[in-house]
């Protein structure tokens, strides 16, 4: 199968993207430097069988919405056969689809019409745990001896009889479960049903490879890497220190995670997946790099290429306040290696809404940033409709995190519920009962499409001024001092210049500076685009985009 190359309509630019023949290797084009990436997680986007589950032939269905908003790719959590007990991240078959979803066809057709329609499609790709019902973790906890013995991380009982060391799941509890037929403990860093490969078993590194292959020829554009950062554990299996600081902290993070987590040995396993995605032209391999900002640089390159976008959460996490973004702007702009492209992610399945904390005029203002900064703009499905953190009642919860660690508010399903397409009583996503219950009925994509200043229409537009400014693109990135609470800054790029000014607070703001320009596109519709010169009025919430003189 050949790659498909692309097109796209009328008034947006083509994304140069030569057309590839398989497995040659070409120049990396670097499309995603230009892309706005939108994040689907395809259970909760369009249920089409009435199951109250979205699948592949309701997305499809969909494709004309992602069109008319404009996102240039779209990466979708894991479809793949799967128990479901951790958002199908818990795999039992990598190179099949999850009936639920439809079947490899249905999975062709959307990567043939996102094609067609001129955008990309990521997969999400999960190489450092399978499901416990993986054919290869039945036959690893089968005996000792097996074929598979030694793809999955087995070790001896500690002298006492117990765990081998004192490492934590993600979720709670020993991240060691005894296995009777092996006499062994085996590794999970998430779940119990959730057992670590071995990425030390070069075996287990050429089945994932090949895992890819068998994507990569179906078409994909790229991947999003689950959980990078954790590949490999320390060799010696030394117990992890206690977290000074554990008080008040959930039980998963009392320890600091230093012979579990972002092992050096673990950039090797990311840098043999890049050897893998580089093997054909075009591709993209981003990742999940948990961690903070100074320690986001070396996910990019050593020698060698790793991960062409590590995602960046610095913005959901920062203090809202433009004093706060400056300096979170900044320490990120400044770990990252000279050369390596950016990125900015502002909602995902396992980060709690931002409209929930910024509230629904603030999160104009954060997608203002998000489309005006330097670097590659994720954002989550359903941020565009200003959807918050959905209420779950207890009964109803279905996120393990929540069930296993409850009470510390680290429950995910709140941002994972159903999206709503139109008012009607499950909002067009389903005929049946959807599989979490929804958020609030007025975020739904009809009702804001009928709104010409709702926030859908704000990031559309932004979106579209993104793709034909190349300065917002491309341009340098420049801060400027911070007054009166206004995150100000410049992109330059050529003699282009734009002035970026964002109001973080709910009272109208001055803006002292003298700049002439236009005005490109305000957070607030009351605004008129068109000359503008300083010192500049910002109203309450409001941010403006000026194209200087
Ligand atoms: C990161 C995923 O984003 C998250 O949803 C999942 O629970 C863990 N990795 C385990 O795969
Ligand atoms: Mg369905």
């Amino acid at each position: 199968m050949s790659h498909v190359s692309m097109r796209r309509s009328s008034s947006f630019p083509q994304v140069a993207h030569p057309t590839m023949s398989e497995e040659t290797k070409q120049p990396d084009s670097s499309w995603w430097r230009d892309a706005v990436i939108y994040e689907i997680a395809p259970i909760s986007f369009q249920d089409s069988d009435g199951d109250g589950k979205g699948d592949l032939p309701g997305l499809l269905s969909r494709i004309d919405h992602l069109q008319w908003l404009g996102v240039d790719a779209v990466w979708l959590t894991p479809i793949y056969p799967s128990p479901f007990r951790d958002f199908g991240y818990d795999i039992s078959d990598y190179c099949a689809i999850d009936p639920g979803f439809g079947s490899l066809a249905d999975f062709d057709q959307l990567v043939s019409r996102l094609h067609q329609s001129g955008m990309r499609l990521i997969i999400d790709l999960v190489p450092n745990h399978t499901a416990d019902d993986h054919a290869w973790f039945r036959e690893s906890a089968s005996s000792r001896d097996n074929a598979k013995a030694d793809w999955y991380l087995w070790a001896d009982p500690a002298d006492n009889g117990g765990p081998p060391t004192n490492w934590i799941s993600r979720f709670g509890g020993s991240a060691w479960e005894w296995c009777e037929a092996r006499r062994q403990y085996y590794y999970h860093s998430f779940l119990v049903e959730q057992p670590d490969l071995n990425w030390r078993n070069p075996q287990v590194r050429a089945a994932i490879a090949d895992v890819m292959r068998f994507w990569l020829r179906r078409g994909v554009d790229g991947f999003r890497v689950d959980a990078s950062a954790v590949l490999i554990k320390d060799e010696l299996l030394r117990d992890n220190p206690a977290d000074p600081d554990a008080e008040g902290k959930p039980p998963p993070q009392r320890q600091r995670p230093v012979f579990t987590d972002d092992r050096p040995e673990a950039m090797h396993c990311i840098e043999f997946l890049r050897a893998v995605v580089d093997e054909f032209g075009g591709r993209l391999l981003c990742g999940e790099v948990q961690g903070k900002t100074d320690r986001i640089g070396h996910f990019y390159s050593n020698d060698e290429p790793r991960l062409h976008l590590p995602l960046n959460f610095a913005l959901l996490d920062s203090e809202w306040t433009a004093h706060a973004l400056q300096a979170t702007i900044d320490a990120y702009y400044n770990a990252i290696p000279a050369g390596a492209w950016p990125v900015w992610v502002i909602g995902g399945h396992d980060k709690p809404r931002a409209a929930s904390k910024l509230g629904a005029a603030q999160a104009r203002v954060l997608a203002m940033l998000l489309l005006t900064l330097r670097g590659t703009p994720f954002f989550f499905m359903g941020d565009e409709l200003g959807m918050t953190q959905a209420s779950i009642p207890a009964d109803r919860v279905v996120d393990p995190f929540e069930k296993l660690v409850g009470g510390y508010g680290l429950g995910r399903d709140p941002e994972r519920v159903p999206l709503r397409w139109d008012d009607s009583p499950h909002g067009g996503f389903t005929d049946g009962e959807p599989w979490l219950p929804q958020g609030d009925p007025a975020n739904n994509v009809a009702r804001l499409k009928d709104e010409p200043t709702s926030l859908l229409h704000l990031y559309r537009a932004l979106v579209a001024l993104r793709r034909r400014t190349p300065c917002l693109t491309q341009g340098d990135y420049q801060p400027l001092r911070s007054r009166n609470d206004i995150l100000a800054f410049r992109r330059t790029l050529g003699r282009n210049t734009i002035l970026v000014l964002l109001n973080i607070t709910h009272e109208p703001r001055r803006w002292p500076g003298d700049e002439q320009g236009e005005c490109l596109l305000s957070t607030d519709p009351g605004r008129r685009r068109g000359a503008i010169s300083g010192p500049i009025q910002l109203r309450a919430d409001e941010g403006v985009i000026i194209a200087l003189a």
